[in-house]
């Protein structure tokens, strides 16, 4: 269970070296590969862009050439097309100003066309970015969802939200801007250097002497960088998984007056944050200076030593122009280039991040092969059921109950003694360590989770609301169920008279986590919810604790004609609402102690007759006649 995901989003992992090569492979090949045709043109967007940009420093020679003639001609003017229809002879040694017009036009419309492409590029660009975080995201959403219960319980929510909403925008802006600017700078610069070797090659010689240093210098930042990026979207999480809490908790945190702690607990994880990324940032923009300084040494060098050739006669003006252009306009791109590096160390740390969430297997899958049962009698039967929770204390122990079909059994016994957790366990939410659930006859690993969850209807301890209307809150029950099934669930569940009084009725929105609507009001929605499901079992775990005694005694009418027909398993601390249980199992420490009809297990002065006298000790409440079941 402490394994690599826990570790990788709590940031204690430390994946190799080998790790970025083949997260990049993997971006590619499940994410970018399916934009490949995008690419391609973002790629022929980009090849424009880096043509255009070494033709218009190309274009200086000939200019220049045109302008002081009477050198010897280096044969760039041939680089001009239509040169010598505008002005015959230009390049031959005479001045031509109908030449240097033409070469200016074509400058202007290599600098739009330029300017077009990257525009056009960019625009792509961000536009595959922005595909491949949608498409990261579903798939992260749909992975997290599935997971089980006990791996949704070893990570707080926040550190997951944090990874869908934060790492997987790491990885877009790494991806679109990175991958492509690193294309595009890559190309730009390798032609100009390309140029320049054409042009010089002692010359270019002196210009690329300097990039192993750049690699070298950029291999030491990218290790302290993907530490740093590690550790800042660890804790980007702790300050998503902070702000759920407290807003989450936080009638408790006002109550209890804890407001500056938290606000404290916030700021010691924010100034963390902030001096992470100052570090990062440091460490990013150092790349600037450094080719601005490496390219400070070499563009004199190539003054001296170009100037040098040229007072010999060994270059001309214009290559000597052409030269130093070159040299200057490779300088942005490799410095991009070498930024974008980084950026791309960024973003594959985050992607790391997403991978391993997407990696984690569910540890509670269907079999091969799994079946589905169409209709269910509703027998429920533990043969032996051991189980404990993550922690390793066992919650249950060598348990065994059989509920036959239709019946209503009940589980009662002190707090802590297994009863959620025998609930727990039969729509599959967390699997038996030991022993078997057996849903008429068939064990429940055998069945898809669609099937077996199909015939169950749950109402659980801490009713749940979606932040929606009443009806759809209560719709959630049944796929398709339809406005008069609602309105039918809601009466039958106590509920109707109390939705008509609200402003809106059914559309009454109930508010995050159904605030907006009192305990037990939540209590008979999730009731109707249960109940337009119209499954064959029906699991309640102090399904009506937060009612009124008037409402309980309702809703119990509603619920024992709702259990007609059904088996059900009922969880009661109330002793008074069980009282007419076919069965009733008293449970203690992860066991049944004891078993039988109230009347039995109450003559029979255990558990379940001390549980029963204390809670109407004192004449506090007047033990209910037990109705006719
Ligand atoms: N998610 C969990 N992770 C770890 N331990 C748990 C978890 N849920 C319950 N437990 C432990 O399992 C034991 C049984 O818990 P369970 O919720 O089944 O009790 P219960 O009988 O429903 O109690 P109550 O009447 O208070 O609801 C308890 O000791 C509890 O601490
Ligand atoms: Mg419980």
């Amino acid at each position: 269970m402490t394994d690599t995901l826990t570790q990788i989003v709590m940031g204690t992992h430390r994946a190799g070296a080998g790790a970025t090569a083949s997260t990049y492979r993997r971006l590619w090949r499940e994410y970018m590969r399916p934009h490949a045709p995008l690419f391609a043109l973002a790629i022929g967007l980009m090849l424009v862009v880096a043509a255009t940009t070494t033709y218009t420093t190309l274009l200086l020679g000939p200019a220049i050439e045109n302008m002081f003639p009477g050198e010897t001609s280096s044969g760039m003017s041939r680089l001009v097309p239509g040169l010598d229809r505008v002005a015959p002879g230009a390049g031959g040694g005479e001045a031509s100003f109908a030449a240097i017009l033409w070469i200016a036009g074509l400058a202007a419309i290599s600098f739009l066309i330029l300017a077009a492409a990257t525009w056009g590029h960019i625009v792509l660009v961000v536009n595959i970015g922005e595909r491949i975080v949608a498409e990261m995201q579903s798939r992260l959403y749909a992975h997290i969802v599935q997971f089980d219960l006990a791996r949704l319980g070893s990570i707080h929510s926040g550190r997951l939200t944090s990874s869908f909403l934060n790492d997987t925008n790491v990885v877009r802006r790494s991806v679109s801007t990175a991958v492509t600017e690193i294309f595009k700078n890559g190309v730009t610069a390798a032609s100009l250097i390309l140029v320049l070797f054409l042009t010089n090659w002692q010359i270019a010689l002196i210009a690329t002497i300097v990039l192993p240093l750049l690699v070298g210098v950029l291999r030491q930042l990218g290790k302290r960088l993907r530490k740093l990026t590690r550790n800042r979207l660890v804790e980007a999480g702790t300050m998503t998984s902070i702000m759920m809490e407290s807003l989450d908790g936080i009638r408790i945190v006002k109550a209890y007056g804890q407001e500056g702690r938290e606000i404290a607990r916030m700021d010691v994880a924010i100034r963390r944050r902030q001096r992470l990324e100052a570090r990062a940032q440091r460490v990013q923009q150092i790349i600037g200076p450094v080719t601005e300084a490496l390219s400070s040494l070499t563009v004199p060098a190539i003054i001296v030593y170009g100037g040098w050739l040229a007072m010999n006669d060994a270059l001309t003006a214009g290559e000597l122009v052409v030269a130093i252009a070159a040299a200057m306009r490779a300088y942005p791109p490799l410095k991009s280039l070498s930024r974008m590096q980084l950026v791309l160390t960024e973003g594959m740390t985050a992607a790391q991040r997403v991978f391993a969430i997407l990696d984690e297997p569910p540890s509670i899958v269907e079999a091969p092969g799994a079946r589905a049962i169409e209709t269910v009698r509703g027998e429920i039967v533990f043969d032996k059921v051991s189980f404990a929770y993550a922690d390793g204390t066992p919650a249950l122990r060598n348990l065994s109950l059989r509920v036959a079909p239709g019946q209503k059994a009940a589980l009662v016994g002190p707090s802590g003694a297994g009863k959620t957790t025998v609930l727990n366990l039969i729509p599959r939410f967390y699997e038996a360590s030991e022993g078997r659930v057996l849903i008429d006859g068939v064990d429940v690993r055998e069945l898809s989770f669609a099937s077996l969850r199909s015939h169950l209807a749950l109402v659980t301890q801490e009713s749940f609301l979606f932040d929606d209307t009443i009806s759809a809150n209560i719709a959630y029950g049944k796929e398709g169920a339809s406005t008069a099934e609602v309105l039918e669930a809601a009466r039958n569940a106590h509920a109707e008279d109390f939705i008509r009084a609200l402003p809106d009725g059914f559309d009454t929105r109930v508010g995050e986590h159904g605030m907006r609507l009192s305990g037990g009001q939540r209590q008979r929605i999730a009731i109707a919810r249960a109940m337009v499901r119209g499954a064959p079992i029906l699991l309640l775990d102090e399904a009506t604790s937060a009612l009124d005694t008037e409402s309980e005694r309702a809703v119990q009418t509603a619920l024992a004609r709702l259990m007609e027909g059904r088996t059900s398993l009922v969880i009661a601390h109330r002793l008074s609402t069980v009282m007419d249980a076919d069965v009733i199992f008293v449970m203690q420490d992860g066991r049944v102690v004891e078993e039988g009809r109230h009347a039995e297990l109450l003559s029979r002065g255990g558990l379940y007759a001390r549980l029963f006298h204390t809670q109407f000790a004192g004449g506090a409440q007047t033990p209910p006649v037990p109705s006719e079941a």
